[in-house]
């Protein structure tokens, strides 16, 4: 995941890189899957573009589930040194023999057809975003990064800690996210899941439609906290 959303600026690519540069021992795996999934006119940088000696070293490794909206069919694609391939290809044929047609025919015309359909994307998730982020600000106490990309927020909901909900007690977000689940319906992943115990993670890929409910409902949730 990418829970925060936040975009790394081509000078930060670039000063990592140059760290980088000086220990050839070391190889680079860069998850980028999120790479086309970009607001505010951002645009992606890479180790590779910054630092072209890194090439050899790198390995980018991609997906179709974000950029495609295709998450679930389990197919994505890597890009680095030839040794690495023939070793990749090699554990594959062994470990997962080939994907299946039907996932290979859909990955082919994602691929090769009209490559706007993800920015028409962006901008919905754009939109998305502004309406949740807007949504919390109207929460007291409820303080948020604002995302650059991907399709999650990722709110500091501790003001809850020590509360509670209809009597169950909120300690933290483990407690924060059954009690919004079993009192609203409304499932969210508890920031400890990303190594931050005072956040939530809202991803909103849902339907336009469910969106302003589920952020009204999580409003109430707080509105009700003694
Ligand atoms: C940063 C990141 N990398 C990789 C993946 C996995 O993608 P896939 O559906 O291709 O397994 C995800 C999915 O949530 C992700 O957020």
């Amino acid at each position: 995941s990418n829970p925060t959303g936040m975009v790394y600026t081509k000078e930060e690519i670039s000063a990592l890189a140059d760290v980088l540069v000086k220990y050839p021992e070391t190889w680079i795996i860069t998850d980028d899957i999120y790479n086309r999934m970009l607001f505010d006119g951002l645009e992606y940088s890479n180790f590779v573009q910054a630092r072209p000696e890194l090439r050899e070293r790198t390995v980018f490794v991609d997906s179709l589930s974000k950029t495609y909206g295709m998450p679930g069919w389990r197919v994505g694609f890597m890009a680095g040194p030839e040794s690495i391939a023939q070793a990749v290809t090699t554990l594959n044929s062994n470990h997962i023999t080939n994907i299946p047609e039907v996932t290979t025919a859909a990955a082919v015309a994602a691929l090769s057809g009209p490559q706007d359909v993800t920015e028409a994307k962006n901008l919905e998730f754009q939109g998305k975003r502004d309406q949740v982020m807007a949504a919390l600000a109207a929460i007291p106490g409820v303080v948020c990064p604002r995302p650059q990309g991907a399709f999650y927020v990722f709110p500091d909901i501790s003001c809850a800690f020590g509360k509670s909900h209809n009597g169950v007690a909120i300690n933290n977000d483990v407690d924060f996210c059954n009690a919004l689940l079993e009192a609203k319906g409304v499932a969210c992943v508890p920031g400890s899941a990303f190594g931050e115990p005072r956040a939530l993670r809202i991803s909103y890929t849902c339907p336009t439609p469910q969106l302003a409910p589920g952020m009204q409902r999580i409003q109430e949730f707080f509105a009700e906290l003694a």
